[in-house]
C-alpha cells in the first residue's frame, strides 16, 4: 500500500454527512468497522491504486461554531445512527480533525442557511475575492501542516437555492471581465466561490449537492486550465438511487409507466433547509429529472420533500408506480424505502474522494463522467440508469487496470 498522505476537505464539515465521513474514517482506519457501503471496497477497485482510507487527514469549512464530536453527539442523542462502542475510540482523531476545520462564507447562499451561521469571521459582507483568498489560505495552511502530497475537496454544505447562471458564466473570460465591473450583482453564491477557491488551486473538486459548485462553464474551463478533476453533482443515496435501478425494469420489461409519484419526509438539518421552497426547488429539480431520461418519455411525476423533526436522519420516501400491461391492464408498484441519509451518504463521499484523487495523479481533467452512478445529476454525461452508468465505471476500472499492465508486457 502506498505512503501518500492525501487530505479531504469538507465544506460543512460539522453537518450530518460530514461528520459521518470523519467518524467513518476513524472508524476503518482503526479497524472497528468494516467497508460495508464503499463502492471502492469492492473486490473490482483493488485494480486501482486508491489511497488507503487510513492515508486521510480530515479538515474543512463550516459556519457554525461547533466540532466533530460535539455533532456525533448531539447527533447521536437526536437520531441513534451510530453504534455507540464507535464513538470514545474516536475521539483524539475527531478533536485533532476539528481543530482544522475554518470558518467559512455564506455569501449569497440566501436566509436560511444565513440564518444557521454563528461565526463572527463569517462575514455576508466579505467581497467574493477576499472570500476565495481566505479560502485559498486554508486550503494551502491545511495542505503544509500535515504534508499533504493531494487534497480533495468535497461539498457538503446545505443545499443552497438555484442559482441562475447569465452570459458571463459561459466563459472564463467573460467571467473575469464581470468580476472587474464595478458594483456587478452577485456572480455567485457561497458553494462556487469554494469551487472556483479549489479549481484555481488545481486541487480536485467533487459536489455532493445540489448547489451550483463548479457547474457551470467558466468553473469547467478554469479545471482543464489547472488541470483538475470535477465530479458531481447530487449525490444519488436513496429515492433517487432505488428510482434508477427501477425504471430501466419497466422500459426494459416495454411496460408502460403512467404515474410516478415521490414523497420523502425527514427532519434533520438538511430537512430545515429543504423546508424553505428556495433551497427545496434545487432538490426537488434534481430528484424528478431521472425517470423521464431512463424511460424515453414523461410520465406525470410528483416528487415532495416535507421536514418532520422527529423523524431526523431517518429519512422515509414512498414511491407509488402507475403502470400499464399487456391489454392495457393498470397496475401498481409501491416502495417504502427507509434510509439513515448520513449513513448512506458518508461512503459515497469517501469513494468519491479516493475516485477523484486517483484520477487527479492520473492526469485526468474536467467532469469525470465516469462517477455517473454516485449522482442525481451526473457531470459530463447524460445518462441516468443505474447499470449503465456502473458500467462506465467498470470500463474505466478495467481499462486502467489495462494500462498499469501493459508496460510489464512491452518491457
Ligand atoms: N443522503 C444524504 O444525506 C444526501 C444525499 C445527497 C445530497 N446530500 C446533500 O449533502 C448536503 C449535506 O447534507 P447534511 O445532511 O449533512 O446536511 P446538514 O445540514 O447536516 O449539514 C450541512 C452543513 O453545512 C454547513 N454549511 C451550510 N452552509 C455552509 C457554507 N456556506 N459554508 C460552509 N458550511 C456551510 C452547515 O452549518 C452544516 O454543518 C446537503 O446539501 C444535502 O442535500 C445529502
Amino acid at each position: 500500500m502506498s505512503q501518500r498522505r492525501v487530505g479531504i476537505w469538507l465544506i460543512g464539515a460539522f453537518g450530518g454527512v460530514g461528520t459521518t465521513v470523519a467518524v467513518g474514517l476513524s472508524a476503518l482506519r482503526r479497524g472497528l468497522a468494516e467497508p460495508i457501503g464503499l463502492t471502492t471496497a469492492l473486490p473490482l477497485f483493488s485494480k486501482l491504486d486508491l489511497d488507503d482510507v487510513s492515508a486521510f487527514e480530515v479538515g474543512g469549512h463550516d459556519i457554525r461554531r461547533t466540532d466533530f464530536f460535539q455533532s456525533v453527539r448531539e447527533f447521536q442523542h437526536r437520531a441513534r445512527v451510530f453504534p455507540p462502542e464507535l464513538i470514545e475510540p474516536c475521539r483524539d482523531d475527531l478533536l485533532r480533525w476539528s481543530a482544522n476545520v475554518r470558518p467559512g462564507t455564506i455569501f449569497n447562499s440566501g436566509p436560511t442557511i444565513a440564518r444557521l451561521a454563528d461565526l463572527p469571521e463569517v462575514r455576508p459582507t466579505e467581497s467574493p475575492r477576499a472570500a476565495i483568498d481566505r479560502i485559498q489560505a486554508d486550503l494551502n495552511a491545511f495542505r503544509r501542516e500535515n504534508r499533504l502530497d493531494q487534497l480533495v475537496v468535497v461539498n457538503v454544505a446545505s443545499t443552497e437555492p438555484p442559482f441562475p447562471l447569465t452570459e458571463a458564466h459561459q466563459s472564463l473570460d467573460r467571467f473575469e471581465a464581470a468580476c472587474r465591473v464595478k458594483d456587478h450583482p452577485p456572480l455567485l453564491p457561497a458553494s462556487g466561490l469554494y469551487a472556483l477557491a479549489a479549481l484555481d488551486l488545481g486541487l480536485p473538486y467533487v459536489n455532493f449537492t445540489p448547489s451550483l459548485g463548479a457547474s457551470f462553464p467558466a468553473a469547467l474551463e478554469l479545471a482543464e486550465r489547472r488541470k483538475a478533476v470535477v465530479a458531481g453533482q447530487d449525490g444519488k443515496t436513496g429515492e433517487t438511487l432505488l428510482k434508477t435501478v427501477l425504471a430501466p425494469m419497466f422500459q426494459k420489461r416495454h411496460l408502460r409507466v403512467l404515474s410516478w409519484v415521490g414523497h420523502n419526509i425527514f427532519g434533520n438539518r438538511d430537512g430545515v433547509v429543504l423546508n424553505d421552497p428556495e433551497n427545496k426547488a434545487s432538490k426537488i429539480r434534481t430528484k424528478d429529472q431521472v425517470v423521464s431520461s431512463i424511460l424515453g418519455y414523461k410520465p406525470q411525476t410528483h416528487v415532495s420533500i416535507e421536514y418532520i423533526e422527529s423523524l431526523d436522519d431517518w429519512k422515509t420516501a414512498w414511491d407509488h408506480i402507475h403502470f400499464e400491461g399487456f391489454l392495457g391492464t393498470r397496475m401498481v408498484m409501491q416502495f417504502t424505502w427507509q434510509g439513515c441519509d448520513s449513513l448512506l451518504a458518508a461512503p459515497l463521499v469517501i469513494d468519491l474522494a479516493r475516485l477523484a484523487l486517483h484520477a487527479q495523479r492520473r492526469g485526468e481533467v474536467g467532469a469525470l463522467h465516469y462517477l455517473a452512478c454516485f449522482w442525481k445529476n451526473p457531470m459530463g454525461v447524460q445518462e441516468h440508469d443505474f447499470f449503465k452508468q456502473f458500467a462506465l465505471l467498470e470500463q474505466y476500472v478495467e481499462q486502467v487496470a489495462s494500462e498499469r499492465v501493459a508496460p510489464a508486457v512491452g518491457s
